[in-house]
């Protein structure tokens, strides 16, 4: 895996949405697979930026995202829906009907997780990845288990995850499930760009980049992945070896 480390979060916004912003000029009917969070804003941010200065257009891109909760409406502004339409949809020309979730409310997970994949290989498989790292090592909401997960399935969230994700819930509790894209749909992507920033990613950075693969710590399953570039702020490589 390449990793590069930069000195802040508007360093990392500006490379990891340059790389989102080159792959969509090489090939504007590009596929990419977003992610949610705090980590991929300030590549949204830098995406949106380069579209305003005209830089780059989103009108021929399809997008998938990695995983929505359970039991919130849509409309709801914490439904990954409502994140990605305020943090990059709503601000670049994308066609909404090519932004593609998970139901998060689907009465039928096997046959949800079916009708993702399927639109995903029928798009042509995704072209570039963006992923975040959870504090426990997940990526998507593949939590630490005794097995890789595949196809997308219903997530029963972590304590550590409701703990780092039930500050943006204030009027109602976090849900407690998620469907995800599993670990091996995310590997299937052409290429992956994993961001992490702050002290509270160091553990799990290490241990997707110099830890054994191993499901305890999903991201690494990345290192079985030909083109993955990782993306740290000093203090998430604070603890890798020099
Ligand atoms: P964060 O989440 O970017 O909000 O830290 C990342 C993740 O949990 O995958």
């Amino acid at each position: 895996m390449k990793v590069i480390v930069l000195q802040d979060e508007a360093a990392i916004g500006q490379a990891v949405g340059g790389l989102f912003c080159e792959a969509v000029r090489q090939k504007p009917d590009a596929v990419l697979g977003l992610a949610t969070g705090a980590s991929p804003i300030p590549a949204y941010q830098h995406m949106i930026s380069q579209y305003k200065a005209g830089e780059v257009s989103f009108r021929g891109v399809t997008t998938f995202n990695l995983d929505e909760y359970c039991g919130l409406p849509e409309e709801h502004p914490n439904s990954y829906r409502s994140f990605m339409r305020a943090e990059l949809f709503g601000q670049i020309d994308i066609l909404p009907e090519n932004t593609h979730f998970l139901d998060g409310n689907t009465a039928d997970e096997r046959a949800e997780s079916e009708r993702f994949r399927a639109l995903i290989e029928q798009c042509g498989g995704i072209d570039l990845q963006l992923l975040g790292i959870g504090r426990n090592g997940h990526i998507g909401f593949n939590e630490p288990a005794e097995a890789f997960t595949q196809e997308a399935f219903k997530a029963a969230l972590t304590p550590s995850t409701i703990a780092a994700n039930s500050v943006y819930f204030t009027d109602i509790p976090m849900p407690e499930y998620a469907m995800t894209m599993g670990v091996g749909s995310i590997l299937r992507a052409k290429k992956i760009v994993l961001v992490a920033t702050g002290s509270a990613k160091a553990d799990a950075v290490k241990a997707m980049l110099e830890g054994e693969i191993t499901p305890r710590c999903p991201a690494s399953a990345l290192q079985g992945h030909a083109d993955v570039t990782v993306c740290l702020d000093t203090a998430a490589a604070a603890l890798l070896q020099k």
